[in-house]
């Protein structure tokens, strides 16, 4: 089993939700790969399928939803979508740690940080239950806090940041070397913010992890990730080196996504928020391009053909608009 940073392959993966007007697809043909030892962000608008994706890796999307088609390719591990009951367990914690959107409410406010992380041991199987604690207080202490004291309190009894760095390392004391983390500085103040995501890059760096990031701010990818996702409409619409793709982004979307962000322009006034909204679920085009609503460069063949995703050297675009060609 898998004891150093694995390498994650995903391929043509469709999530679908069950709705009044039947099942819908939230993540739709989605191919991409984690390379061992990366952090990979994933960025894209509310409702884009950002978190439904993240639980995909898991094998953990619940009823009303389902994974309809595709895999989930783990080093050491094998493709988690054939997985179930104790083996799938298993895998999860053990191998694969998650903090979930919005970690301030997914900790149990009647129990002690302590106690979830004993049930926690317990739920998989760690005999020694003192090593896990010493652990937990380790890691606490390697971002700033103080283990016993925290290990001790409730969750209203921490703020926001502490919350935060106590679900990192609830999905890192059981030593897995996949790490999702789900919008993890949402809702921080910058400063705060800036401190989870030092703690993120350190703790990924020393622990030899593959990490994906998944955000609605694209300064978070910015700062942390090796290389980025956009999606959009349960699509991705572009991915590649971070550097390269926040410097020259080549799809309509992602220059509409850059351009918004004061940050990264660097030009206040030149920061445009993108016009429109994006799709829901029941608004996502059945044919065509998802992002076609929204987009500057539509053409007649947007509306009837999803362009493909198609790789641009070390960079994958799905535009009618970008020429295969290779990108610097
Ligand atoms: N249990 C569910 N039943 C029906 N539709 C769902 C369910 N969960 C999510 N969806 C829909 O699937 C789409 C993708 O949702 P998802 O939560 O993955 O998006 P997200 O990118 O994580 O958004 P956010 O930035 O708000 O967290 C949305 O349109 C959402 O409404
Ligand atoms: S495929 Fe067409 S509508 Fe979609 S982003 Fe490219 S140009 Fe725009
Ligand atoms: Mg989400």
């Amino acid at each position: 089993m898998a004891k150093q940073a694995p390498g994650v392959r995903i391929d043509g993966l469709t999530v679908v939700y069950k709705t009044p007007a039947g099942e819908l697809p939230a993540v739709r043909n989605v191919s991409m790969k984690l390379p061992a030892g990366t952090i990979t962000g994933i960025v894209g608008e509310s409702g884009s399928g950002k978190s439904t994706l993240a639980f995909s890796l898991l094998n953990a999307v619940q009823p009303p939803g389902r994974i309809s088609a595709g895999s989930v390719e783990i080093d050491d591990l094998g493709d988690v979508v054939t997985f179930e009951g104790e083996r799938l367990r298993k895998a999860r914690g053990a191998h694969i740690g998650y903090v979930f959107q919005a970690a301030q409410n997914s900790l149990n406010p009647l129990k002690t940080v302590g106690k979830q992380l004993l049930d926690l041991g317990r739920s998989h199987g760690v005999d020694d239950l003192r090593g896990l604690v010493k652990d937990a207080k380790e890691l606490l202490g390697r971002m700033g806090l103080d283990g016993a004291r925290v290990l001790d309190s409730h969750q209203h009894e921490l703020s926001g940041g502490m919350r935060q760095r106590v679900g990192i390392m609830l999905a890192l004391v059981l030593n897995a070397h996949l790490v999702v983390l789900d919008e993890p500085t949402t809702a921080l103040d910058m400063i705060t913010q800036a401190t989870i995501l030092r703690i993120i890059r350190e703790v990924h760096a020393e622990r030899g992890l593959t990490t994906m990031v998944i955000t609605h701010d694209i300064g978070v990818v910015a700062e942390v990730a090796d290389r980025l996702a956009v999606m959009y409409g349960g699509r991705i619409v572009e991915q590649g080196p971070t550097r390269k793709v926040l410097a020259d982004p080549q799809h309509p979307y992602t220059r509409g996504l850059i351009r918004a962000i004061p940050r990264l322009t660097g030009d206040i006034d030149e920061a445009r928020a993108l016009p429109g909204r994006p799709p829901t679920l029941a608004t996502v085009p059945k044919e065509g391009c998802v992002f076609r609503e929204r987009c500057p460069l539509r053409m007649d063949v947007c509306d009837t053909v999803d362009p493909e995703a198609l790789s641009h050297g070390d960079r994958i675009i799905a535009c009618h608009a970008v020429k295969v060609k290779e990108l610097a």
